[in-house]
């Protein structure tokens, strides 16, 4: 594979002649079948397809197709020429479409401007994406690239493949989704002069979707908005499920945690030092050897249980690594079982391929097959069952060392590699996800993988990968969350602090700052590098740690509630600023972004500043979160200051928080503050739903679930709230309302209520609220 090296158009043959009433075409000396489907919410199906060309079809991921639909706005005309018609029923964007060999491209002309976003997991450091030319090719960038490529750059492809670009055209948004597992690319138009040295790097005037192998699937949903566009992918490919809410708490890995000795300690330092801390994480070490299911029993004198129960006292759970390469030894019970069962991936000469992974020589369940899926399973839920309550599963990109992976074939040795290259580790989430589900049937799992494809977003949260304690990592953390977020994978996070190298205070402290409010938050370092457990930081340090880790707390039915939105509608939990408001330049923006509707933050990431310029988009003024200051919109100064970041809430914005200062994993969704945001005499009204349920169980499918709906007016800084509980399956949400302003009246349910007054600290000092309860 060649990961910088891209199928040229004038190689390809382009449909020549078109029967509309069989759909098919031909290209150059071949004849194709192809289809052009309309279905609900404006979404559209282009198929190509040619049995001898490509004997496969999309690969392990199932898309969540709505009804056919009468509606065309995507047409193909006499010659094949594909058309999609915008509001003013004139093209948006028109294409076509070529193969070379079993390579395929779409070729679109863009109306206008066209602005582009998403494209999955990239570290490419901007919102934005003209002007590029990317893979999609899971890879093991600390194996794949020589470390000259990823130390303070972008490597690319990184480790999870989403092919899936939102175009911006004029101001109606079009998503592409590349329905295949085989290895796709992307090539925008527009350029960015710095990173063209030499002509031909220059990219096409077109943008070009294509595949260099597989069935070509191409989805084309129209929105005419960002959020409609998102919403509409994230049905399509999944939503995901609401996790565990003790898995949207702070968790503490490092490489080198073994086992119950490690982890007595960090429950006792977290407990300690009144610091929430949900997720304790054990990566290699706790394994016998590397042997997956293995542990290590001396690491675990009285049994994972024991351990287990001991750290569920203070609510914590275990998160062991685990994976998909099984060391290759006979006489090891996995590899036995697994050989006489023929689970493992074959190579061409029939034999199991091996890879070179941690315990040597590796060979790799072959996830494409039900039976092998089921072998899995059945692992899991034994190791489930033994006190492993969630896990962690890594290297499935699948990583084989130093070894080819193209020798690697599926489906008892078939199909060749690039045929599941990319949807491998979705194989490996299902049936971990089925595991666990059998273990527990009545839990959320909660799965963390490194790589992905599309549709991970039903079965596991991500992380980036490996990066390094730097400001590339970090400043890059913010786009690579955003742009994934809105391409279908909404639950995912850095490593924060960085994975490689030592961190240092100040971009540790930049870096929690930055990240506390990332859906997924988890402190994970190489072995050998800096102790940087909240508590091996100096104690002014630890305490602004702390802190933010705390505010992630009070925050949490806020967030909890971001994910059941997802669940529900779609929209991701990090958000752009043009997600939620119009306004030129907001995808210049790549150091600010929103979480949910109601915050924006605007972290500090350049080292040493003093100070930043903020964008605050809309018309409406903001409430600075540091000093409860109203500030006007536009371009203002942030300045830094070591308690405090910029984090601003949206005017009329209702903000559902824990009560007082989180010091443990407590995490109440039915005695809620519902943070009010109003500007000095206010005139204007919003609303809330609120949910709250167990947060661990899946009684809420069932109705035990609780939601109140929550209305708010303003006339003139005269406030009247009603609340309205429309489900009570989980019993009663008792709110209690704390007014960041200064109301004239405040009516509750049609009742004048008696104010009281208070302090509350969000991300600088204390501010003075008015409190009013039920
Ligand atoms: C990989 C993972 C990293 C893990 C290490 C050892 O590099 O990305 O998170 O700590 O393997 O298991």
């Amino acid at each position: 594979m060649y990961f910088n090296k891209y199928p040229h158009r004038s190689n390809f043959s382009f449909v020549e002649t078109f029967d509309p009433e069989t759909g098919v075409v031909t290209a150059g000396v071949r004849v194709f079948a192809t289809e052009v489907d309309s279905h609900e919410g404006d979404i559209y199906h282009v198929r190509v397809s040619n049995p001898d060309v490509w004997p496969e079809t999309c690969g392990l991921s199932e898309l969540d197709v709505p009804a056919p639909c009468a509606r065309q706005r995507l047409k193909a005309n006499d010659d094949f020429q594909l058309s999609l018609l915008g509001r003013d029923a004139k093209p948006l964007i028109t294409g076509e479409f070529g193969v070379s060999g079993d390579a395929s491209m779409f070729v679109f002309e863009l109306g206008g401007d066209a602005r582009f976003y998403g494209m999955g997991e990239k570290y490419f450091g901007k919102m934005e994406l003209s002007g590029y030319r990317t893979k999609f090719w899971n890879t093991d960038v600390w194996g794949d690239f020589h470390f000259a490529q990823w130390g303070e750059h972008p490597s690319d492809p990184p480790y999870f493949s989403l092919p899936y670009l939102v175009a911006k055209i004029g101001d109606e948004y079009v998503g592409f989704l590349l329905h295949n597992s085989h290895p796709t690319f992307i090539e925008t138009p527009g350029s960015d002069e710095s990173r063209v040295f030499v002509e031909w790097q220059r990219t096409s005037e077109r943008l070009i979707l294509g595949s260099e192998g597989g069935e070509p699937n191409l989805w084309v949903i129209y929105g005419p908005s960002l959020a409609e566009v998102t919403r509409k992918l994230q049905k399509l490919i999944g939503t995901t499920p609401v996790p565990p809410a003790w898995s949207l708490g702070y968790h503490q890995s490092r490489w080198g945690y073994g086992g119950h000795a490690d982890l007595m300690r960090l429950d006792e330092g977290f407990a300690k030092h009144k610091i929430p801390c949900d997720g304790l994480w054990l990566d290699l070490d706790y394994m016998d050897g590397f042997r997956i299911f293995q542990t290590n029993e001396a690491n675990f004198p009285d049994g994972v249980s024991t351990t287990a129960e001991t750290l569920a006292k203070h609510d914590r759970h275990i998160v062991p690594i685990i994976d998909p390469g099984v060391k290759k030894e006979s006489g090891y019970r996995v590899y036995d079982d697994g050989h006489a069962q023929r689970v493992f991936c074959q190579n061409a000469e029939g034999g199991e391929y091996v890879g070179l992974v941690w315990p040597g020589e590796t060979v790799f369940p072959d996830f494409t097959l039900p039976r092998v899926s089921d072998w899995w399973a059945g692992y899991i839920q034994e190791f489930a069952e033994s006190g492993f309550g969630a896990c962690w599963i890594d290297m499935n990109d699948p990583s084989t060392g130093p070894v080819d992976p193209n020798g690697m074939r599926f489906a008892d040795g078939k199909l060749p590699h690039e045929a599941h290259h990319n949807d491998y580790s979705l194989g490996m989430q299902r049936a971990t996800f089925d595991g666990f589900r059998r273990a527990r049937p009545h839990e959320r799992p909660f799965i963390l993988s490194r790589s992905g494809f599309i549709g991970s977003s039903r079965y596991a949260a991500i992380w980036t990968g490996d990066n390094l304690a730097n400001r590339f990592y970090l400043k890059s953390s913010i786009p690579t969350s955003v742009n994934l977020s809105i391409s279908g994978q909404p639950f995912n996070g850095a490593d924060l602090g960085g994975f490689g190298g030592d961190v240092t205070d100040e971009l540790m402290l930049d870096w929690t700052k930055a990240h506390f409010l990332f859906p997924f938050l988890r402190n994970h370092a190489n072995r050998g590098t800096r102790d940087k457990e909240p508590f091996a930081f100096p104690e002014p340090v630890m305490a602004v740690i702390r802190r933010y880790i705390r505010l992630r707390y009070k925050l949490f039915p806020y967030l909890y509630n971001l994910f059941v939105q997802q669940e529900e509608q779609g929209d991701p939990i990090l958000r752009p600023l043009f997600y939620e408001f119009d306004g030129v330049g907001l995808d210049k923006i790549d150091d600010q972004f929103m979480v949910g509707p109601s915050i924006l933050q605007a972290p500090f990431v350049e080292e040493g500043v003093k100070k930043r310029t903020v964008t605050l988009p809309g018309l409406e003024p903001w409430y600075d979160a540091a000093n409860g200051d109203w500030i006007e919109p536009g371009e203002r100064t942030a300045k830094a200051g070591r308690e405090s970041t910029p984090l601003y809430l949206r005017a009329g914005a209702i903000v559902p928080m824990q009560p007082g200062t989180p010091v443990d994993n407590t995490k109440e969704l039915r005695d809620v503050n519902l943070h009010l945001f109003m500007p000095p005499a206010w005139s204007g009204e919003s609303e809330l739903e609120y949910v709250a349920d167990d947060g661990i169980s899946y009684a809420y499918t069932s109705g035990a679930r609780s939601r109140l709906k929550v209305r708010v007016v303003s006339v003139d800084g005269n406030l009247a709230i009603a609340t309205d509980q429309t489900q009570d399956g989980f019993g009663l949400i008792a709110p209690t309302f704390v007014i960041h302003g200064d109301p004239k009246s405040v009516r509750l349910n049609g009742s004048e209520v008696v104010l009281e007054k208070n302090k509350v600290t969000l991300a600088g000092k204390p501010l003075a609220v008015v409190v009013v309860r039920a």
